[in-house]
């Protein structure tokens, strides 16, 4: 068998291994709700739930450059994809959990901006759009040199979330602390071996 073969096959095999990690939390709140495990108040933990499955995949996909380095395996990167696409389907579940669940869709302007801790999990979602519309091959082929830069966003965008986690301050202080460092671990080591500039988003090049 061919070395070609074999890196495509352990790239299938780890592709299907994120696949189903990244279900994980899906599958978990489903079984609660199923089972009626949601507590006293099942619209906050599902909307929380779905929040924090985001915040890891978008971590996880900030994971995925370093690991690389690391150990010089390209297939970290032919599966960000997947895991940032990921994380943006938890947190179009998260938000449409808010809406229906906790706010409704009256008026949207006003919700998004009622309180500090929603405007910074507003702007990282709408962070998170462009990366998840410009994250096909066709796109990224559309985009050229733009592309890099444009995807730069993922920092703010989980800077923003980190921030709406912690601005809640309703969950345990150490978890937040956990998340915070990181995600400050990340984007230290980035700037450490790309230069503080490979963390700026849209800078000219
Ligand atoms: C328009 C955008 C967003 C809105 C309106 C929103 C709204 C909320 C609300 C209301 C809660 C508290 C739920 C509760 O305790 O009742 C929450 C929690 C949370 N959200 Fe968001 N969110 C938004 C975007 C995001 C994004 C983009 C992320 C991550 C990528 C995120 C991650 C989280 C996390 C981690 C929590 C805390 C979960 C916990 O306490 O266990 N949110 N969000």
């Amino acid at each position: 068998m061919s070395a070609k073969w074999n890196r495509e096959h352990t790239l299938r095999g780890a592709k299907v291994a994120f696949f189903i990690v990244a279900l994980i939390p899906l599958y978990m709140l489903v079984q609660r709700m199923v089972l009626g495990d949601l507590g006293p108040d099942p619209a906050q933990v599902i909307t929380e739930s779905l929040g924090k499955a985001a915040l890891q995949l978008l971590l996880a996909t900030l994971f995925m450059t370093p690991l690389r380095k690391l150990t010089g395996w390209n297939g970290w990167i032919r599966c960000r994809r997947m895991i940032g696409l990921f994380a943006f389907f938890y947190a179009v579940l998260h938000v449409m959990a808010f809406l229906q669940l906790i706010l409704g869709w009256g008026d949207l302007w006003a919700t998004f901006t009622r309180r500090p801790y929603i405007i910074m999990g507003a702007a990282a979602f709408l962070l998170l759009v462009p990366l998840a519309l410009t994250s096909t091959q066709k796109m990224m082929k559309r985009t050229g040199r733009m592309w890099k830069p444009l995807h730069r966003l993922i920092y703010p965008a989980a800077i923003f979330a980190w921030l709406h986690f912690l601005w809640q301050a309703r969950s345990n202080l150490l978890e937040m602390v956990v998340y915070g460092l990181v995600l400050a671990a990340l984007l230290a080591i980035r700037a450490h071996w790309f230069g503080v500039s490979s963390l700026v988003p849209l800078k000219k090049t």
